[in-house]
């Protein structure tokens, strides 16, 4: 899997600059002013609520994924 889609590639997004894909386009503002890179703790956080941890983002996710899911999810993430 790779590749833009609704949302940016996610290639070796654990350790990535936070809203660095170039050939994405729609990147919010909110999520381009956050800076920093994509640790695995600000992934966990970001997944438990994305507009909590980056109001004003366009990632319109649930955000109700228990403890769980996000391992599973950092999980599959690292091996991005
Ligand atoms: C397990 C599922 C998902 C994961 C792990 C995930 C993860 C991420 C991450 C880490 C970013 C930031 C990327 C970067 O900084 O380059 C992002 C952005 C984004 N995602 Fe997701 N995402 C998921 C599901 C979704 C879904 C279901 C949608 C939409 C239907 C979506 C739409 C977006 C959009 C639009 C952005 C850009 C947000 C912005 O610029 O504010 N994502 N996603």
């Amino acid at each position: 899997m790779s590749g833009n889609r609704i949302g940016p590639d996610l290639l070796g997004i654990v350790g990535r600059q936070v809203a660095s894909v170039t050939s994405y386009p729609d990147y919010s503002s909110s999520l381009r002013g956050l800076g920093g890179t994509w640790t695995e703790e600000r992934l966990n956080e970001f997944l438990k609520a994305p507009s909590a941890f980056c109001p004003g983002t366009r990632m319109d996710f649930p955000g109700d994924v228990s403890a769980t899911e996000r391992r599973a999810i950092l999980s599959y993430l690292r091996t991005l």
